[in-house]
């Protein structure tokens, strides 16, 4: 064989074994390449090699050194594409992997619950009237609940059936405690606090074994009301009330007011708004009892007021159009998201 053909062979080799390496995609391809060209027993370079016996013995020399540095460029090239595939195999760090171009995660921001955005409107409505913030627990005695609003022990209102009792009276640990059935409870707190005159309202969770319906939960809150001072009247209530509800729920909001019974105002009234093409009932009103005037320690003789509680989910129902008040309690968040 001439030297000319030997180095032709050679180049040509080198050339196919550096493509075979480069699309090598995965490393069982190379691996096969890898066989095909420099396997020991029955590589390519190796039947090459077998050549260079078959050279003149003068220029063999030269055909030795010229297979040494093809031999070492297909070597090289299979290194590389060794490399090329390991380097696609292993784990990209995090920076590796960040991608400025693709869209960013929106954060979902959080809100206010509804009756919790109504509570702050009604708390600024009431500011502007005069009345300021009165809390209290919702956990209460018997004394606050029911006695000291003139409801009596035997009173059908402090049945078990009619509330939620956490402990009983003659458990001997002091009385008993339920969960408040109403916010007047509030009214007694301040009034024990307070000399007169005192105007406040008090906001907060209600708890009555009541069936859920559209317009009824176990669980609501109501807004109280109180205002005791010399010559407070009904007429007093009914334009608190009407300026209260107006601004809330806008002027063409219309509400009656029909006679009922409290125990601890005298006389009472229900109050209701329109609502579709009739009526619901929004709370319960009156003048305050001149008994529970007299249990807190205010003359009835020097003072009057009035009070009332009103319901919170439907003032807020009335306002958003919401007709099922189990809404406000399921926590679906495309409910709440509206608001
Ligand atoms: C009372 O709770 C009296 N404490 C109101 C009162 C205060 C009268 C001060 C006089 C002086 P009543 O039980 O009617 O009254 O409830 C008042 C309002 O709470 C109702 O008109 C209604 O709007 C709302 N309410 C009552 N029960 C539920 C319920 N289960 N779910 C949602 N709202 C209710």
């Amino acid at each position: 064989m001439s030297l000319d053909q030997f180095l032709h062979e050679l180049d040509e080799l080198a050339h196919s074994a550096a493509a075979a390496f480069d699309a090598a995609a995965d490393a069982d391809a190379l691996e096969q390449a890898r066989v095909a060209f420099l396997g020991a027993r029955s590589g390519k370079l190796k039947a090459v090699q077998k050549g260079l016996g078959r050279i003149e013995a003068g220029d063999r020399p030269a055909a030795g050194k010229r297979f040494n540095e093809a031999k070492s460029s297909i070597e090289a090239a299979f290194e590389s594409a060794h490399q090329r595939l390991a380097a696609a195999a292993r784990p990209k760090s995090r920076d590796e992997q960040f991608d400025p171009t693709l869209p960013g995660h929106a954060r979902r921001l959080g809100r206010l619950h509804p009756i919790t955005q109504t509570i702050v409107e009604l708390v600024d409505i009431m500011g502007r009237l005069g009345f300021t913030v009165a809390y209290g627990p919702e956990i209460e005695d018997e004394w606050h609940n029911f006695q000291a609003l003139n409801i009596p022990p035997d009173h059908p209102a402090r049945d078990p059936l009619e509330n939620l009792y956490l402990r009983d009276a003659d458990d001997g640990k002091g009385g008993a405690l339920l969960l408040r059935s109403q916010t007047s409870t509030v009214q007694i707190r301040v009034m024990e606090q307070t000399p007169p005159p005192v105007r406040v309202i008090s906001l907060g969770r209600v708890y009555r074994p009541d069936t859920a319906d559209a317009t009824h939960f176990p669980m609501f809150h109501q807004m109280e009301g109180l205002w005791v001072d010399r010559g407070v009247t009904m007429a007093h209530l009914k334009s608190v009330l009407r300026l209260f509800v107006t601004s809330y729920l806008g002027k063409d909001v219309h509400i009656r007011f029909r006679p009922s019974f409290f125990p601890f105002t005298e006389p009472s009234v229900e109050v209701d708004m329109s609502w579709n093409d009739g009526w619901i009932e929004l709370g319960g009103a009156g003048m305050v009892d001149p008994h529970v005037l007299t249990s807190v320690g205010y003359d009835p003789e020097e003072v009057s007021g009035f009070a009332f509680g009103l319901g919170v989910e439907r003032l807020c129902m009335r306002r958003h159009g919401i007709t099922d008040i189990r809404e406000f309690y399921r926590n679906d968040a495309r409910f709440l998201r509206q608001f």
